[in-house]
């Protein structure tokens, strides 16, 4: 029989009362392409990127749900990324626990997510980058160009992204 580890996967930051919270906020088809299975993608992509580089877990999967989470359409709304973060300012200490820094983090990563940027701090890069690798979803493959970390453009990651986002693709289409 296998041994048993006795590492402990630390607690995620994403709680039952945030995700009850970003359930309620959410305007648009809960299962669509700024949904729920997205917010798992870019969390999944995030992860893996955070696994090889050392980005702040938490911050990643505080921003896989929150980013989207206030858009009003699925098109060019570009205030989106500035409501998510007032949303996550109301929820924070309540619905979830971050310290200051990480907070700025998030923060900066939901306001700016929209922007094509490829300069900051490596945690930030990571959020945006998650993010890019879910465009399979809508059929646009990601350009590793504008991918701001070398961890996503690793064929693992890169490539496990595509899978993840054409699985949606093909249940849903
Ligand atoms: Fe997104």
């Amino acid at each position: 029989m296998a041994e048993r580890s006795n590492k402990t996967r630390p607690a995620s930051v994403l709680t039952p009362a945030l995700l009850r919270a970003v359930r309620q906020r959410f305007r648009l088809d809960w299962h669509g392409i700024h949904g729920a299975p997205h917010w798992a993608r870019v969390r999944a992509n995030g992860l893996a990127i955070a696994a090889r580089s050392g980005a702040r877990v938490d911050v990643i999967e505080l921003f896989a749900f929150l980013h989207d989470s206030c858009r009003h359409s699925d098109g060019g709304d570009y205030q989106h990324g500035p409501r998510a973060v007032d949303f996550a300012h109301a929820l924070r200490g309540d619905a979830f626990g971050i310290d200051k820094v990480g907070f700025e983090l998030l923060a900066e990563a939901c306001s700016t997510h929209s922007r094509g940027g490829m300069d900051g701090e490596l945690t930030v890069r990571a959020c945006w980058d998650a993010d890019r690798l879910d465009l399979w979803r809508v059929r646009i493959t990601p350009d590793p160009r504008r991918l701001a970390t070398a961890e996503a453009r690793s064929p693992e990651v890169f490539n496990a992204a595509k899978k993840r986002a054409y699985l949606w693709v093909a249940r849903r289409w």
